[in-house]
């Protein structure tokens, strides 16, 4: 069964971004044609990049690299669910991602942002980041305004609009995940 990581890309308290990754988790998990887990970043906490040697080397010696590293092979594709800060993802999405580099290739990426604008400025850095990371990232995308999505910035109230959206970005997500698997097979 193809497996999708939806990784919630803010740690802060009061996150908003916890009730958006559910949300999308959510509607995932009532699809059969892949599965679907939340991952959050809380429970991977990794120190600022800490390995001597760099990511595309592949020997990663800290545990807490290992047991991320782990969990990120586990999934055939992505749903990077982020926050806009300053113009761009969270810091510690993008530490996070930094970490790894044979783990996130050859796997579909989708994008859920949130922010004033929709979060479209921090989807847009990522998608420069998937192509260093040979990820596909597909073009449907999930732009929630704090304005119009949100009940005072903070309760997430999403419109039928994004509720297809994000049936939409699953639907991009799972296909390219199943399209790109030959390229994930081991080497003989
Ligand atoms: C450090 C920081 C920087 C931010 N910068 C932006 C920004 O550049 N553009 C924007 O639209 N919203 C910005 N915001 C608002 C966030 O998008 C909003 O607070 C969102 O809920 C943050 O996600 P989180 O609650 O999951 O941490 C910023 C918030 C923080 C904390």
């Amino acid at each position: 069964m193809t497996r999708i990581g939806i990784i919630l890309g803010s740690t802060r308290p009061n996150r908003n971004g916890e009730q958006v990754a559910k949300w999308v988790h959510d509607i995932a998990v009532s699809r059969t044609d892949a599965e679907f887990e939340l991952v959050d970043l809380r429970d991977y906490p990794l120190p600022h990049l800490d390995e001597p040697l760099p990511p595309t080397m592949g020997q990663y010696q800290n545990e807490h690299t290992k047991k991320w590293a782990e969990k990120i092979a586990s999934f055939d594709g992505f749903v990077f669910v982020t926050p806009e800060y300053n113009h761009s993802t969270s810091g510690v999405l993008k530490n996070a991602i930094d970490y790894l580099y044979t783990e996130w290739n050859n796997k579909a990426a989708g994008f859920v942002s949130y922010g004033g604008v929709g979060g479209a400025r921090a989807v847009e850095h990522l998608r420069l980041v998937a192509g260093e990371l040979q990820m596909a990232d597909v073009r449907q995308q999930v732009a929630l305004s704090l304005m119009t999505e949100f009940e005072n910035f903070s309760v997430l109230k999403p419109g039928e609009y994004n509720v297809q959206a994000v049936g939409t970005l699953l639907d991009q997500v799972v296909a390219w995940s199943d399209a790109l698997a030959p390229l994930r097979a081991p080497a003989a």
